[in-house]
């Protein structure tokens, strides 16, 4: 599995580019843990909220519908990144504006990814 990733955050002057192999059930944080780019995380599991990102598919013309798990929304809004009106909808817009947590985030072969925090 290939994914193309641009990662851009936590001091870095200038984004990083991964074209990289990887599992397919890799979440994000996996993809980069050993790559040395300053993306934040603690636990993995979606509990901390230490690995808020925002995301871009600069391939997709139209934002994905996307269903965040109960953990997920309830991680975002208790850390101030999601609204209580996001946080009761049962789907969202995977908008670049939407935070997520990088270690719920399933990267899929071939996709093009940019990520910022
Ligand atoms: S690493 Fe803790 S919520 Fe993602």
């Amino acid at each position: 599995m290939i994914a193309n990733l641009k990662l851009q955050g936590g001091g870095m002057t200038d984004p990083v580019w991964l074209y990289t192999e990887g599992k397919p059930t890799q979440s994000l944080t996996d993809w980069v843990r050993e790559t040395g780019i300053p993306l934040y995380w603690r636990c993995g599991q979606g509990t901390c909220g230490a690995c808020t990102v925002h995301l871009h598919y600069p391939d997709e013309a139209t934002p994905r519908i996307i269903k965040l798990s109960g953990k997920e929304r309830n991680v975002l809004l208790r850390h101030g990144k999601l609204t209580a009106e996001q946080h009761a909808a049962e789907t969202l817009l995977q908008t670049p504006q939407l935070w997520r947590l990088a270690c719920h985030v399933m990267v899929q072969s071939g996709e093009m990814l940019e990520v910022s925090w």
